[in-house]
């Protein structure tokens, strides 16, 4: 199963945003979940997002890049869903082994995410912290898909990107593997490991988690990480 976590704050004047998820949504076994819809006032039912993760195989994060990272409500789901005991630590890591992709939309061009340009950075630069979040929770990050300059990129190019991003998930559902059911909470595992406080490095951790990888390995479907060039990414 496929859960889409949709993170837009204005669904219903999205563009660029929407037009992926038109393109996506009625793949079999697909579910969204449009938090902004489903949570306008951040009160977010912390059990509802839980068993809907479980259910998954792949977990796509989807919404605009926002100050360079997913927007507000996002990061709050990850403060309230991603709990100790539940995602990571001691218990249950609940996500291991299911994949995660982040689909982003973002304002600024090729030109922007360069060092002349007002971002400074190539976009790549952006994406370890949600990437770390994913892996830190034990899920395998896929290559994120990332469309620039969404706000003048024209409506035939924006439904191509739909298409591509389709394409890559009907490759991922041909390829698919279910991931590892978890197991009834605490079953064999509460006595190995202490009870960890989330750090940067990871201590704590039933065993270190992958570090992170300009390669995206550990995927089962190896597509290319976002380039300033656009080769092979999902980049207006
Ligand atoms: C609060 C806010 C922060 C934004 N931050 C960035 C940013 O850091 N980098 C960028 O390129 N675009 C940024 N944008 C532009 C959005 O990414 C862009 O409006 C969005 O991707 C368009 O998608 P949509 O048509 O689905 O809304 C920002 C927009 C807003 C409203």
């Amino acid at each position: 199963m496929i859960l889409v976590v949709y993170a837009h704050p204005y669904p219903h004047y999205s563009r660029a945003c929407a037009t992926l998820l038109e393109a996506i949504q009625d793949l079999p076994g697909l579910q969204v979940r449009s938090l902004y819809d489903l949570y306008p006032e951040f009160d977010i039912d912390v059990a509802a997002e839980q068993q809907a993760l479980e259910r998954a195989d792949l977990v796509i994060w989807m919404g605009p890049l926002y100050w360079y990272t997913v927007p507000a409500l996002l990061k709050h789901w990850f403060e309230k869903v991603l709990l100790q005991g539940w995602a990571y630590g001691a218990g249950q890591a609940r996500l291991a082994g299911k994949d995660c992709l982040w689909v982003t939309t973002a304002g600024g061009d090729e030109h922007a995410f360069s060092p002349e340009g007002r971002h400074e950075h190539p976009v790549e630069t952006f994406v370890p912290v949600v990437e770390q979040t994913a892996r830190f929770c034990r899920m395998r990050w896929l290559a994120p898909f990332v469309l620039l300059s969404a706000h003048e990129v024209r409506e035939t190019v924006l439904r191509e990107h739909g298409v591509k991003l389709r394409e890559r998930l009907e490759t991922w559902l041909e390829k698919r593997e279910p991931s590892p059911r978890p197991s009834p909470k605490g079953e064999g595992e509460r006595e190995r490991e202490p009870s960890p406080r989330p750090s940067p490095k990871g201590e704590g951790e039933r065993e270190p988690s992958p570090r992170p990888s300009p390669k995206g390995e550990g995927e089962r479907e190896p597509s290319p990480r976002p380039s300033p060039k656009g080769e092979g990414d999902s980049r207006a």
